[in-house]
């Protein structure tokens, strides 16, 4: 199903983070401000209780806010969570697998997931994944929405994005102000508006500093990119020299053989190629339409 690259990435010259320890707002006006916010993140009704975790001045892991996920609304997208296993979750489960041995076997952890054209499943696969990973005990992950032309992931979880994304990846806000906690080991980087040329912000060098800095302070085992797609926006180009493999998401109605020659030549020498997977190979209307 995944086939896994032996080829190893090329590009080697990341940057280091940026020296942490930042001057920001008082603790109290922060914590005002982000409790805030916290109570407007989850959309419809929670018996539960939103919990804000920054008691703790917001470091690290624990410091991140957690906001709990309508389990009805996920289902309604299709993204499967909990401890039910079931065919579909199953095949997460197996891709999940797959894709953390590469990252182990190669010290990775950052991984840009496209597709060669718009609407092959992208974002469902990069959620299924996600909640795949957070069923792994002792897996710590993080789901970026880095889809400025189309950012779907806020809607799919049904979590309403703290505040603008760019102002995160440039610097100006910590990672405990735009990262939420969704589950006890996996946590999200929503965006709420789309944008019309991100490449400045993707190619910007603070982007880079912004994503090592938040794996410095939550020191997660798999970082996830839900891209754009990769043949019809520059997008995922511009952001290669920032992963350490790609997974390529084929749509099966849709995508053509020679799309996927594309994909994997624009990614030659780059980057690796984590593997393709073949979604919806029998249409989005059946259960079954999981690759
Ligand atoms: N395997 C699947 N089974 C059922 N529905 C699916 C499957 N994969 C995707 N879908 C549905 O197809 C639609 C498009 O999927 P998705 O938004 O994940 O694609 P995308 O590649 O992220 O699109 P875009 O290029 O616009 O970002 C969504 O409504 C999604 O729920
Ligand atoms: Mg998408």
């Amino acid at each position: 199903m995944v086939a896994v690259a032996e080829r190893r990435r090329t590009y080697q010259n990341r940057q280091g983070p940026t020296p942490r320890g930042q001057q920001g707002e008082p603790e109290e006006a922060k914590d005002v401000s982000h409790a805030e916010r916290v109570r407007s993140f989850v959309l419809g009704h929670s018996t539960q209780p939103v919990l804000d975790a920054s008691a703790n001045n917001g470091a690290g892991w624990n410091g991140l806010t957690i906001v709990k996920l309508n389990k009805r609304h996920l289902a309604r997208q299709r993204i499967l969570t909990g401890a039910k296993r079931s065919a579909a979750s199953d095949t997460f489960d197996t891709l999940r697998a797959r894709m953390i041995k590469a990252l182990r076997d190669n010290g990775w952890s950052r991984v840009a997931i496209t597709s060669p054209t718009k609407g092959c499943g992208k974002t469902f696969t990069a959620a299924n994944l996600a909640m795949s990973c957070a069923r792994q005990t002792g897996l710590r992950s993080v789901l970026f929405d880095m889809d400025f032309r189309n950012p779907k992931l806020a809607g799919v979880l049904g979590v309403r994005p703290p505040g603008p994304f760019g102002e995160y990846l440039y610097d100006i806000e910590p990672p405990e102000a735009h990262l939420l906690r969704v589950e006890d080991n996996l946590a999200v980087a929503l965006n709420d508006r789309a944008m019309a040329e991100p490449s400045d912000l993707l190619a910007d060098d603070r982007t880079e500093a912004t994503i090592a800095k938040m794996q410095e302070a939550l020191t997660p085992d798999v970082v996830m990119f839900d891209m754009p797609p990769m043949l019809q926006f520059e997008d995922v180009r511009t952001f290669l020299p920032r992963v350490d493999a790609v997974l390529v998401v084929s749509g099966g109605k849709t995508t053509k053989a020679e799309e996927i020659r594309e994909v994997e030549r624009l990614l030659d020498g780059k980057v690796p190629l984590l593997g393709v997977v073949l979604n919806m190979a029998e249409g989005v209307s059946g259960k079954k339409g999981v690759y």
